[in-house]
């Protein structure tokens, strides 16, 4: 019989020859191991996305939620709350005018290169990649530097669950804490001494006599590091594994970085880092023969709509010159990702700086540590030879 689990470790490695099954078997599936449906074509999805009002966020959109987030901040409610928390923060990104953040992100991208320049192999994400996104989201949200290392390493056992058991583990909940700790006394200094920075910008940000108050100030914070940190690295190392993994899009790529635009988009389809978030129903809905009841969950299967023969023809193969519009890497309708335009230009700067550095190589090894996570995708190390 047929099993998809996604809290499963193969689902982490390879969950793509399961998203064929599914999608042309069992295009709404219940997974007794997820306990929620699964929706797998890219219709379906953007029919959840665009129905809001059936397929809620508001009891959470993450695989498995951290505590207190649902039905209180920007992924995890529906409008008009959501509309509300959304137009003041999108104030706050419009204030801190993300074209201003260009140079100093390739001052540090050019930074972060650097020290490749001496080593033939190194870990593309532990030694560049990681370095360069925590970096970049420290700048914009205006974190202090010298707690890089320490937000990264919490902010990706947020996104992580329990390999074993599928669930959050205490380790996981602990992390949670301890950045509402810190983004509490970030808050704080924000607010006495405000910057051009996107805390203190969201933090008094104010629309006809309406603010943020304490609490969504706080997870606000807390959502936008944990989302800036870790999407933006996870889908980093994807672009970086795609890079190495297809030599003559990379060559392509080095002789002309414009290209490098359309190449992200291509992985944001073909290797999604944001594989899957989930919705809650507020009504009985029938799809494919199948009635879905009021209260269940569902899984969207981004990594799969984005792989769906019915929309992308030959999705399998990774093409930097198809058109890739309306992917779904970065989701869509209402909750459609706000660190775009930070992502598209953080990316496309720091792999132009890295291929000046390191313009040919191939991965070490075939097998790669895949990060325990039911809603994201990534390697966790992904050690690079010149060649
Ligand atoms: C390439 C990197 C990134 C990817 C792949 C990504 C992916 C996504 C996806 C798929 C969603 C939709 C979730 C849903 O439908 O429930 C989302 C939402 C969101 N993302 Fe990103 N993200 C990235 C980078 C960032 C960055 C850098 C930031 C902040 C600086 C950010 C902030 C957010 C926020 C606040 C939301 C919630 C939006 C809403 O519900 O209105 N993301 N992201």
């Amino acid at each position: 019989m047929f099993r998809f689990d996604p809290f499963s470790p193969e689902t982490d490695a390879d969950p793509f020859p399961a998203y064929q099954v599914l999608r042309d078997e069992h295009p709404c599936f219940w997974s007794d191991d997820a306990q929620m449906w699964v929706l797998s074509r890219y219709d379906d999805v953007v029919a959840a996305l665009d129905d809001w009002e059936t397929f809620s966020s508001a009891q959470g959109n993450m695989m498995t939620e951290l505590p207190g987030r649902a039905g209180a901040t920007l992924g995890t409610t529906d409008p008009p709350h959501h509309d509300r928390l959304r137009d003041l923060i999108q104030y706050a990104f419009v204030r801190r005018n993300l074209d201003s953040l260009t140079e100093p992100i390739r001052e540090l991208a050019e930074q972060a290169v650097a020290p490749l320049a001496e080593h033939e192999q190194f870990d593309f994400i532990g030694d560049f990649s990681s370095k360069f996104t925590v970096r970049v989201l420290f700048a914009a949200l205006g974190l202090p530097l010298g707690d890089e290392a320490i937000v990264r390493e919490k902010a990706v056992l947020m996104v992580q669950n329990d390999a074993a058991t599928g669930a959050k583990g205490p380790e996981h909940i602990a992390a949670y804490e301890w950045m509402q700790d810190y983004a509490s006394s970030v808050i704080e200094e924000r607010r006495a001494h405000p910057r051009n920075d996107l805390i203190s910008h969201f933090s008094l940000a104010e629309i006809d006599g309406d603010r943020l108050d304490e609490r969504e100030v706080l997870l606000t914070t807390t959502t936008l590091i944990m989302a800036g940190v870790e999407s933006l690295g996870g889908f980093m190392s994807m672009f970086g594994l795609n890079m190495a993994d297809f030599p003559d899009a990379r060559r392509e790529c080095v002789d002309n970085p414009d290209l490098l635009r359309n190449a992200i988009e291509e992985s944001l389809r073909y290797n999604t880092s944001a594989q899957r978030f989930k919705r809650c129903l507020t009504r009985d809905h029938t799809l494919h023969g199948q009635t879905m009841c009021e209260g269940d969950f569902v899984c969207l299967a981004f990594g799969s709509a984005n792989r769906d023969e019915r929309r992308y023809p030959d999705p399998d193969t990774y093409d930097i010159h198809r058109r890739t519009k309306g992917h779904l890497g970065f989701g869509g309708s209402v909750h459609l990702c706000l660190g775009t335009t930070i992502a598209r230009m953080s990316v496309k700067i720091a792999m132009q700086a890295f291929h000046d550095v390191v313009p040919e190589y191939e991965r070490v090894n075939g097998t790669l540590p895949w990060m325990p996570s039911s809603t994201f995708r990534s390697p966790m190390r992904l050690d690079l030879v010149r060649t």
